[in-house]
C-alpha cells in the first residue's frame, strides 16, 4: 500500500509530479491555449465580476490561499483576502453579493472552514470550494468548485494536496485572467507551457533528496530553526515551518524575509539554522541581503536556490537546487526539499511521521 516507501508522507512527496500532471489534465489544453474548468466556465461573469476574493482555510491549505493571493491579484487583478476559517467565521466580517468566497480543504470536512462557507453563503457571497475528497461536505456547500486531483493522502501532513491545490488554483486565475484581458495572450501561454513542464522539474527538485537528507543529520538535534521568504515564496516559508514542527516536534518558525529586522533576527546566533528561499527571480537581490544580515550574526544558512547560482552559494552554509521556472511557479519547486528535509529529520528522530501526536487528518471538530 504504500508502494515501497517506508512511510505514506515520502510516497506522497512523490507522487507530486503524478499529482500536479493529474490536476491539469484535460483542463489544461496548451496548443489550443484553453483553461477548462466547468466550474468555472458555468459561473464565469458571477467569479470574473468579483469585487473581491476571499480564500477560507486551515493550515496547510491556508497557505495555499496566500500563495493564491499572489497569483490571482498578479494574473486576474482581483483583490484578494486570505482568512484563517476560525477567525472569519467568528468575527462578524463585511461580506457583500460582489464577494467570491473560495474554501480550500483537503478533506473537505473541516468544521471551521465549512462554518465559514456558510456563513458567507447566508449573507449572498458566491461559494467556489477546492477539495481533494470527491463528494465531501465544503464540495457539496459550495455553489461550484474544481477538484485537486491528488489523490487519497494518508500521512497526517499535507504534502501533495498543497501543490495540487495551488495548481487549480493558478490554473483559475489564469482562465479569469485570459476572460478579464489582465494577462497577454502571450504570458498566458508562457504559463500554460511551463506548468507543463513543472511534473518535470518536481521529479528533478526530489532529487536533491540526498543533499536534504546530508543537511538533515547536521540540523536533526537544533531545537529551533527559522525559515525565510518573500514574495510566492513567503507562504513557503510558512508551510516549510510547519511541516518542521508537525513532524518532527522542533519549533519552527516562517516569516517574510524583510520582517527580520523587526524581531526575529534577535534570535539569530550561532545555533540557529536559516532556511532561505533564494530563487533567482523574485526580489532574489534583496534576499541575498537578508542572508548577509544572517551570517553577520553567525546564523546557519540552509539556502533553496536556482540550479547553477553562484551568489548564495558563496554566502550559505548549505544550497539545495531546484530548477529555474517562473515566479509565480516556484512555489511548486522550493517546497519540495522543504517537505523532504522535515521528512528525514522526523525519521531520523524516531518520530511516527505518518501519525505525529495530538493531531488528526481531518479536523471535524473546531
Ligand atoms: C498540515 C495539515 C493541516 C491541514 C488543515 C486543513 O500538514 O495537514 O494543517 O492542512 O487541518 O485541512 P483541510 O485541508 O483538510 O481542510
Amino acid at each position: 500500500e504504500k508502494g515501497g516507501y517506508e512511510h505514506f508522507m515520502l510516497k506522497e512527496i512523490h507522487e507530486q509530479p503524478n499529482a500536479i500532471s493529474d490536476t491539469f489534465r484535460g483542463r489544461m489544453l496548451v496548443d489550443k491555449g484553453i483553461i477548462r474548468m466547468a466550474g468555472v466556465d458555468d459561473n464565469m461573469e458571477r467569479i470574473s465580476n468579483a469585487k473581491r476574493i476571499i480564500i477560507v482555510a486551515c493550515g496547510t491549505s491556508w497557505h495555499a490561499g496566500l500563495v493564491a493571493e499572489y497569483v490571482f491579484e498578479e494574473i486576474a487583478r482581483i483583490p484578494v483576502e486570505v482568512e484563517y476559517a476560525s477567525e472569519f467565521r467568528y468575527r462578524n466580517p463585511v461580506i457583500s453579493e460582489n464577494d467570491v468566497i473560495i474554501a480550500i480543504s483537503q478533506s473537505g470536512e473541516t468544521a471551521d472552514t465549512m462554518a465559514a462557507i456558510k456563513l458567507a453563503k447566508e449573507k449572498g457571497a458566491f461559494a467556489f470550494g477546492v477539495c481533494n475528497v470527491v463528494g465531501s461536505s465544503i464540495s457539496r456547500e459550495t455553489h461550484a468548485g474544481a477538484y485537486t486531483h491528488a489523490g487519497p493522502e494518508i500521512g497526517v501532513a499535507s504534502t501533495k494536496a498543497f501543490t495540487t491545490q495551488i495548481t487549480v488554483l493558478t490554473l483559475m486565475a489564469l482562465k479569469l485572467g485570459k476572460f478579464k484581458g489582465t494577462i497577454s495572450n502571450s504570458d498566458f501561454h508562457m504559463y500554460l507551457q511551463e506548468m507543463e513542464r513543472i511534473p518535470d522539474k518536481v521529479k528533478t527538485a526530489l532529487e536533491s533528496d540526498a543533499v536534504v537528507t546530508k543537511i538533515a543529520e547536521i540540523y536533526k538535534d537544533a531545537p529551533n530553526c527559522l525559515y525565510l521568504g518573500r514574495g510566492y515564496n513567503f507562504p513557503v516559508a510558512l508551510e516549510g515551518a510547519l511541516k518542521l514542527k508537525e513532524i518532527s516536534y522542533i519549533h519552527a518558525e516562517g516569516y517574510p524575509a524583510a520582517e527580520m529586522k523587526h524581531g526575529p533576527i534577535a534570535l539569530i546566533d550561532e545555533q540557529m539554522p536559516v532556511v532561505v528561499i533564494a530563487t533567482k527571480k523574485g526580489h532574489y537581490e534583496k534576499v541575498v541581503s537578508n542572508i548577509q544580515e544572517i551570517k553577520s550574526r553567525k546564523g546557519k544558512i540552509i539556502g533553496i536556490v536556482t540550479q547553477g547560482d553562484e551568489e548564495v552559494r558563496e554566502l550559505a552554509d548549505h544550497v539545495i537546487e531546484v530548477p529555474e521556472t517562473i515566479e509565480a511557479l516556484t512555489p511548486l519547486l522550493t517546497t519540495i526539499p522543504l517537505q523532504l528535509l522535515s521528512y528525514h529529520i522526523a525519521v531520523m528522530l524516531g518520530k511516527n511521521v505518518d501519525q505525529p501526536r495530538n493531531l488528526a487528518k481531518s479536523v471535524t471538530v473546531e
